[in-house]
C-alpha cells in the first residue's frame, strides 16, 4: 500500500479489531485528565474542587496477602489489591465498596500489554490514590457516605473479577486468568475487616468495575446479615449489545472474544447461560433479569466510551466521517445527532425492566460523559449535573434510604445545561 492515507486507514481498522481494548488501559488516567477538560458552561467560575490532593486525602494501597493461598493473582501473578478508608461515628458498621474500571483484554496481545501496566500488575499502580466523590471523606461533597468504610478494589484481571484459570495457557504464555479468585480474597479479606456486621452497604463501580458490580452484585448480598441494608450501583455499566453504525456486531463480538479467553461463562447466571450463547449473558440487559438485589443505574445516554466503542468504533469509520462527533459532541451534525438519539432510545428500552422495578433507581442523564461517581464535579457540588435540579449523588441517596421516587430520566442532548460534556483525546 503506497497511499499513505490507505496505510493509515488500514493501520486504524486493524487497531479498532484487535487493539481497542487498550485504548482502555489508560482510561483510568484519561480520566484524571479529563477532569480538567470539562466543556462546563461556568468556564468562568473556577471549580471549587479542582484542588484534588489537598482537599481528598491520599489513601494508601493495601496488597491482598491473603491471596497468596488460593493464587489470585493479577495478569501478570502479582498481588491484587486494595484502599480502605476507615468509617467513623454513625458510619462504622456501613461499607462503601468502589470497583475500579479499565476495559476489559479480549486476546494474548491486550492481556499481554496489561502486564506492564496497572490494569493487571500491582507493581504498577500508584501506591497513594485521592479519594473524591463517592469515596470522599467531606460531608459537603458525599454527604451521605462520607463517614462509611469505603473501599476502592482495584480492577487487575482484565474480564471484571469473573475470569477462570481453566482457560490459562499451559505453555510458555504466561497469563493469570484469576478474576473470581480476586473478588473471592478480596471479599474475604474485607469480612475480617469488619464488613461481615455491615448495618448498611454499597457495591459500586466504574465502567468495567460497573460491569463487575452487576456480575458480583448477589454473591455480595450472599456474605452479609440478611437483615443488613444491601444495594447495588452501576456507573456506568449498562454496555448495549447494539451494532456499530456499518451494522457489524462489534462488541458482542469483543465480549465473546473475552468471555472465551478467560471462561467467564462460570461467573455469569446458569439460567442465562443455559439458554442462549453464554457471552451474551454477560450484557446488563440479560444480567439484571436475573439480579435479587436492588440496583441503581447511573448511565449518561450518550457515554462516550460506548459511542467510541460499541456504535462508532475507529473500525466502523473509515472515511473519517465521525472522527471529531465521536470525540466531542458539540461537533456532531444533525445527522449524526439523529444516530445518536437512537442509541439513546436503544439504552431506554434496555433499561424499561428496571423501570418498572420498585426496588430500582436510575439516573440516564443526556451527558456525554463516562464514569460520574467518583468525581468530586459530577458526584456532588454547586456546577454537577443535575436532573430535576438533583446531583446524582442526592438521586442515589434518595433511592439508597428509599426517600423519593428514585428514577431520574433527562431530556435527550442538548437540553440539559447542567451536563459537563466532556471532549476527549480518543
Ligand atoms: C500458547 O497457546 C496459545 C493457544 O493455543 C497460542 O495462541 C500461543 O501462541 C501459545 N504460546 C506459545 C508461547 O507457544
Ligand atoms: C462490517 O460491515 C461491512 C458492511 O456491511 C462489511 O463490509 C465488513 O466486512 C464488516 N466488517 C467486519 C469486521 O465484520
Ligand atoms: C435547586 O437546588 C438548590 C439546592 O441544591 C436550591 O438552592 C435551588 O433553589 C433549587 N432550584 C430550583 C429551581 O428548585
Amino acid at each position: 500500500m503506497a497511499n499513505p492515507r490507505l496505510r493509515a486507514l488500514s493501520r486504524c481498522r486493524k487497531w479498532a479489531k484487535k487493539d481497542w481494548a487498550i485504548t482502555a488501559v489508560g482510561f483510568t488516567f484519561i480520566l484524571f485528565a479529563l477532569t480538567l477538560l470539562f466543556d462546563s458552561r461556568n468556564s468562568d467560575t473556577p471549580s471549587p474542587t479542582i484542588d484534588h490532593h489537598s482537599t481528598q486525602g491520599l489513601v494508601p494501597l493495601t496488597l491482598l496477602n491473603r491471596a497468596k493461598a488460593t493464587g489470585a493473582f493479577c495478569l501478570d501473578g502479582s498481588l491484587p489489591g486494595y484502599h480502605f478508608q476507615k468509617g467513623s461515628e454513625s458510619g462504622s458498621n456501613n461499607w462503601l465498596l468502589h470497583i475500579d474500571g479499565g476495559g476489559w483484554c479480549n486476546s494474548i496481545k491486550t492481556c499481554n500489554v496489561r502486564k506492564g501496566k496497572a490494569l493487571g500488575s500491582s507493581e504498577y499502580m500508584d501506591r497513594l490514590v485521592p479519594f473524591a466523590g463517592i469515596l470522599s471523606r467531606h460531608p459537603s461533597q458525599n454527604p451521605d457516605f462520607y463517614n462509611w468504610n469505603i473501599v476502592k478494589i482495584r480492577y487487575c484481571d482484565g474480564a471484571s473479577f469473573a475470569g477462570h484459570p481453566e482457560s490459562e495457557f499451559k505453555n510458555g504464555t504466561k497469563l493469570f486468568f484469576r478474576g473470581q479468585l480476586i473478588w473471592e480474597a478480596i471479599m474475604s479479606e474485607l469480612l475480617s475487616l469488619g464488613l461481615s456486621n455491615a448495618r448498611q452497604a454499597l457495591l459500586s463501580g466504574c465502567s468495567a468495575g460497573g460491569l463487575a458490580t452487576l456480575i458480583h452484585c448477589d454473591e455480595f448480598r450472599d456474605h452479609l446479615p440478611t437483615d443488613a441494608t444491601v444495594k447495588c450501583l452501576t456507573d456506568p455499566g449498562f454496555f448495549l449489545d447494539e451494532p456499530d453504525i456499518l451494522g457489524n456486531r462489534t462488541i458482542s463480538d469483543f465480549y465473546h472474544d473475552v468471555v472465551q479467553l478467560q471462561s467467564v461463562t462460570k461467573s455469569l447466571n446458569k439460567k442465562c447461560t443455559r439458554t442462549m450463547e453464554p457471552s451474551k449473558c454477560i450484557f446488563p440487559h440479560q444480567i439484571i433479569k436475573n439480579v435479587r438485589t436492588p440496583l441503581f443505574i447511573v448511565n449518561p445516554a450518550y457515554d462516550f466510551w460506548q459511542i467510541q466503542h460499541v456504535l462508532v468504533p475507529v473500525g466502523s469509520d473509515p472515511r473519517g466521517y465521525w472522527k471529531r462527533c465521536r470525540l466531542n459532541i458539540k461537533e456532531c451534525d444533525s445527522s449524526q445527532i439523529k444516530i445518536l438519539q437512537g442509541f439513546r432510545s436503544s439504552l431506554h428500552k434496555a433499561l424499561s425492566k428496571l423501570e418498572k422495578d420498585k426496588e430500582g433507581g436510575m439516573f440516564i442523564n443526556s451527558c456525554f460523559v463516562h464514569c460520574q461517581t467518583w468525581m468530586a464535579e459530577t458526584w456532588h457540588s454547586p456546577n454537577s449535573p443535575r436532573i430535576n435540579n438533583k446531583t446524582i449523588a442526592e438521586s442515589v441517596s434518595d433511592w439508597y434510604f428509599n426517600r423519593k421516587p428514585p428514577k431520574k430520566i433527562d431530556c435527550p442532548y442538548p437540553c440539559n445545561p447542567t451536563c459537563h460534556n466532556m471532549i476527549t483525546p480518543g
